[in-house]
This record gives C-alpha cells, sequence and structure tokens, in this order.
C-alpha cells in the first residue's frame, strides 16, 4: 500500500486534484512532528487564506483511522502519525510477496524507450572516459524494464569516418596479422597513434583513397575494416559481460551510410539547406547556436548528419516514447542542434529526445588523456580495482572461501558505484581508495551491509515471520520508512534520468539499517516477537538492498 496516495484520497481540496495532493506529500526528516506532512503553502494562493487556517480547516476535515492514527496541524504543516505496526506489516510483507520484483510496476507498459550508451569508437582505445555513459546507459535500461518499459538498447557504434581509412593505410606499411592478432584493439591503436604521429603527405593521400574504397564496397579495404570492428568489439563485449551491460542494437553510425541522402533531400525540400562556403548548413542563428554542418564542402558527411539519419530511423522503427542520449556534456550544444533541425523539420516527436549528459571522470593523477596515446583504459581500471579488492578482503578476512570470485564483485561494484554515486552532471575524480573503501559512501559498505544481514539470518537458522501486534521502536520505524520509500526513489530517479538517487537510497538504506544493528538487538532480541519482527525487517531490507544494486548492475556476495 501506498501511503502517501492513501493520504491524499482521505483529504479533499476543492480545485485540487489527488495526484496534486499525492506529490506534494512529504516525509519529514524529523519525525517528532509527523510521519508525513502536507505543507499548505502551495494552497495559501488559491483560497486566500494563510496555511496555516488551511491546515486547521484541513486538519478538522480530517478523519482519522487505524491506519493514521494521528493528525495536527503546525505552522501551516498537516502532520499525520501513522500506526507504525500497521505500516510495518504493510511494507515488510510486501517486500516478502514481490522479492525481487519489490519496486518494479507497470508505469512503462506499452511505451518504449531507446537508450543509446556506451557508444564506442571502432579501432580507438576504450577508457575511462566511456565509464560513465556505460554505466549510466546500463543503470537506465535495467531500471525502466524494472518500471515496466520496453527498452532499446542501442550502442551507436563509431564506425564512420576517415580514420578507417588511415588505420589501414597504417596496418598496410607497419602491420602484420599475427601482431594484431595478438595485441587486438592495442596494436590496432597503437598503429593509428603512429599513423598520426608518422604519416607524411603521401600516406594521408593513401589513407583518403583507402577510406573511399570502404565506402565504395571494395573487398579488401571492407575485409580489413570487418576485422578491426571484431577485435574492438571482442575487447568491449569482455568489459560489458563485467558490468552486466547489455544491447539491444549496434546500429552504428555506419549504418546509417544510406539513409543519410533521404534526410538530406527532406532539408532541401523544407527550404532548410542552405550553402555556405561551399558547405551546406543548417542555419541557426535565429536560436543563438552556430550553424548545423551536414554536409562538408567536399560532399562528405558529419556526425551530426548521421544523428538526424538515425534518429528520424529510430522513430519510425522503434516509435519511440523518449529517445534518451547518454553523452559527455561536451556534446551539449551538438545534440542541442540536431533536436533543434529535426524540430525544424516539423518532427513532433524531437521534444522526445533527451540528451542525458553527464560529467568527466578523471583519476587522481590527473590522467585521463586519449592524445598522444597516453589513455588509461578502462579495462586496467577495472582490474585495479578488483586486485585492490582481492587485497582488502584478504586483510579483513583471510578464512573467507571464493575470495577471488567476491572480490569481483566488490571491485567491479566500486567502478560502478564509483561513477553513479555523485550526480550525474558532476565532473569526479576517481579514487581507487575512495570507491573501494568499506565505511564510505561506497557500494562496498552497502555489499558489506548485506553480508552482514545474511549472516545474521543465517545464524537464525528460521527466519522471520511478521509477529501480530508488535510496535516497533524509533531505529525499526526508521529502516521501515526507509524502505516505503524504494519504489518512489525509482520513480524519481527515471524522471531525472539519475541512477544516482538508487545509489544514494541504497547508503542511505544501509546506514539506517547498520543503526538498528546497533541499537536493537536481532539475535538475542529481548522476547520472541521483537526477534520474529527484526528478522523480517533485517530480510525485507536484505532484499531491498540487493534490488538497489541490481539496477545498478552490481553483484552481491553472501559473506565478504
Ligand atoms: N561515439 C561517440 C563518442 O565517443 C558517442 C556517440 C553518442 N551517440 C550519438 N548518437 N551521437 O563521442
Amino acid at each position: 500500500m501506498d501511503y502517501k496516495r492513501y493520504i491524499a484520497e482521505k483529504i479533499k481540496i476543492d480545485g485540487v486534484s489527488a495526484d496534486e495532493i499525492y506529490s506534494s506529500v512529504t516525509l519529514p526528516p524529523d519525525t517528532q512532528m509527523g510521519d508525513f506532512a502536507l505543507p499548505c503553502f502551495k494552497f495559501a494562493k488559491i483560497f486566500r487564506k494563510s496555511p496555516a487556517v488551511i491546515a486547521e480547516e484541513l486538519k478538522s476535515a480530517f478523519n482519522i483511522d487505524k491506519v493514521i492514527t494521528e493528525v495536527s496541524a503546525v505552522n501551516g504543516y498537516l502532520n499525520f502519525k501513522v500506526n507504525r505496526y500497521e505500516f510495518a506489516k504493510t511494507v515488510i510483507s510486501e517486500i516478502e510477496n514481490r522479492k525481487d520484483k519489490f519496486g518494479s510496476s507497470v508505469v512503462g507498459n506499452g511505451k518504449t524507450i531507446c537508450i543509446d550508451y556506451s557508444s564506442v569508437n571502432i579501432a580507438k582505445p576504450f577508457h575511462i572516459g566511456h565509464l560513465s555513459t556505460t554505466v549510466i546507459g546500463g543503470a537506465l535500461y535495467k531500471l525502466f524494464k524494472f518500471l515496466g518499459y520496453n527498452v532499446v538498447g542501442i550502442n551507436h557504434l563509431g564506425d564512420y569516418g576517415t580514420q578507417f581509412g588511415k588505420l589501414i593505410c597504417a596496418y598496410k606499411h607497419w602491420g602484420n596479422k599475427e601482431e594484431v592478432e595478438s595485441g587486438g584493439i592495442h596494436a590496432i591503436n597503437d598503429l593509428y597513434v603512429r599513423f598520426n604521429n608518422e604519416a607524411d603527405e603521401d600516406m594521408q593521400a593513401e589513407a583518403r583513397e583507402y577510406f573511399k574504397l570502404i565506402e565504395s564496397g571494395d573487398e579488401e579495404a571492407n575485409a580489413l575494416f570487418e576485422w578491426f570492428k571484431a577485435l574492438t568489439m571482442d575487447y568491449v563485449n569482455a568489459i560489458y559481460k563485467k558490468l552486466n551491460i547489455t544491447f539491444d542494437s549496434y546500429a552504428g553510425e555506419r549504418f546509417y551510410s544510406d539513409k543519410m541522402q533521404p534526410v538530406i533531400d527532406e532539408l532541401e525540400e523544407k527550404r532548410l539547406l542552405e550553402t555556405s562556403e561551399g558547405a551546406k548548413i543548417v542555419d541557426l542563428e535565429k536560436f543563438g547556436m552556430p550553424p548545423c554542418l551536414i554536409l562538408r564542402s567536399d560532399g562528405a558527411s558529419l556526425y551530426a548528419t548521421r544523428d538526424l539519419a538515425a534518429a528520424i530511423y529510430r522513430k519510425n522503427t522503434y516509435d519511440f516514447y523518449k529517445c534518451l542520449y547518454v553523452v559527455a556534456y561536451q556534446q551539449n550544444l551538438h545534440f542541442k542542434q540536431v533536436f533543434k533541425v529535426l524540430e525544424l523539420m516539423g518532427k513532433d516527436w524531437a521534444s522526445d529526445l533527451v540528451h542525458v549528459a553527464y560529467g568527466m571522470v578523471s583519476l587522481e593523477d590527473g590522467a585521463m588523456s586519449t592524445r598522444k596515446g597516453k589513455v588509461v583504459w578502462l579495462e586496467d581500471v577495472i582490474s585495479k580495482c578488483i586486485d585492490k579488492a582481492y587485497i582488502i578482503i584478504n586483510e579483513k578476512n583471510p578464512d573467507l572461501e571464493n575470495k577471488k570470485e567476491i572480490a569481483e564483485k566488490v571491485g567491479l561494484g566500486a567502478v560502478i558505484f564509483g561513477a553513479l554515486y555523485n550526480n550525474k552532471i558532476k565532473d569526479i575524480v576517481f579514487s581507487y581508495d575512495k570507491v573501494l573503501s568499506f565505511e564510505g559512501e561506497t557500494s562496498v559498505y552497502v555489499q558489506y551491509t548485506c553480508a552482514r544481514a545474511n549472516s545474521v539470518l543465517s545464524k537464525s537458522m528460521t527466519g522471520g515471520s511478521l509477529p501480530e501486534n508488535y510496535e516497533p521502536n524509533t531505529a525499526e520505524f526508521e529502516l521501515v520508512k526507509q524502505l516505503a520509500q524504494f519504489p518512489e526513489i525509482l520513480a524519481e530517479a527515471a524522471d531525472k534520468y539519475e541512477p544516482s538517487y538508487i545509489a544514494r537510497f541504497a547508503v542511505d538504506l544501509a546506514q539506517k539499517f547498520n543503526k538498528f544493528y546497533i541499537d536493537c538487538k536481532i539475535l538475542a532480541a529481548e522476547d520472541e516477537k521483537s526477534r520474529q519482527f527484526r528478522l523480517s525487517l533485517t530480510s525485507a531490507t536484505l532484499q531491498t538492498l540487493k534490488n538497489s544494486l541490481s539496477i545498478l548492475g552490481i553483484g552481491v556476495p553472501d559473506k565478504m
């Protein structure tokens, strides 16, 4: 049962919908006054009365019952106290019944969301800069599925451009099959870097020829391209597997090669295309933006041209409700331009395109540059986290079984959580010590709390069953209230495209559990009723922590 809904439906205010009341009901941090509250300031304008008077009037009209046991009006707030036992029973039994589905919903049924994320560049390093798009996109993917949406995960591969001509040229001059076969993406990247450092005019011209050969369907050039692509995908797929990331489509930039001309024609037809210094552009000056470049003066298409074609293709293919682009804020202008051009083309769905922008990730030593071949590969960050996790776990609990497996879950969790915990738009400095701390606001802390809950439950032998008529104390009740918020947190996270809300919720929940764990004896409780209640509460908490982490793509070891 949704208590906020319950309260909202018991309050009648003329001219204000139950939904509006619902969204105004809050859970005050200080529970002295009440467990739920309705601030009446919003309604003051409508009724031309002070919030205090409105609160008083609403209070008189409110009928308390066995669920809402007390109502008071204080300083413009209407405060409610609930029957703690009834509340706890509803929340805990819902978790017991729904288990790993607790928090899921059907709000998204019948709606499709496309999520463009991770979008790797073929033959280029998959580096720490790709961490956020991969894990934020991955979390949104799971979140929207959990909320009942049909989700299409799209890896908009960077597989188009003159760089592939350069790469083939470099390979022809300096490469050999065995080296590339064994070195994989690293060997390809080395060739590319070497080309950029050493290629002379002749080689540049040759590279342009190779690019044309790829474009015109030349067999050898395309076979090489496909080989480089396969090596890149092998490499990133191994990382995706570790991070629990999946895609439904790998339609990349190249996929749109033959889908750009109709867009250009349409732009022309709609008189949006202008010629400027030989190039074709859409003028966006009126909107305070530089022009959107559609075709270069040599007739070559651009990144934006392919994104226009991709958006139209996605709308036609998936008829999306929303199409999200999880891409760094450096591309803010690009997406503003693309969305604007689509709007000018009369695509009314342009307003359903969302650039989910996020900040930069750097390492503590400042390293992250991809130029000059000085790259921090994501794979190395992941391995280092797993290795460090192993050392820490081994120190803490040397007798633990399956230490390797556990270190893997802990290390991977730390990488993911490290990139997800902050509001996504913030630049973050990734610190191994910080993300692997047992005490901080980390996945390790949450996982450790799960292990603690697990250990209590397995020692209890029987688990708990909800007793009749039990009066929860404050630590217990605070924990129950936190659990009750999970569905709402998920809805908010989806609404703002912020997996960080879920990460924070998990840390808060773990903190509340640990407070409860210290304040209340679980196994050695004062009486059997308390013991049963606390065991049920522990198991509901464990389930909810697991559900939270699972949406983020993080596994939970039984022991730590
Ligand atoms: N591959 C691009 C990059 O690394 C990101 C692609 C994002 N998606 C898109 N539809 N433009 O910058």
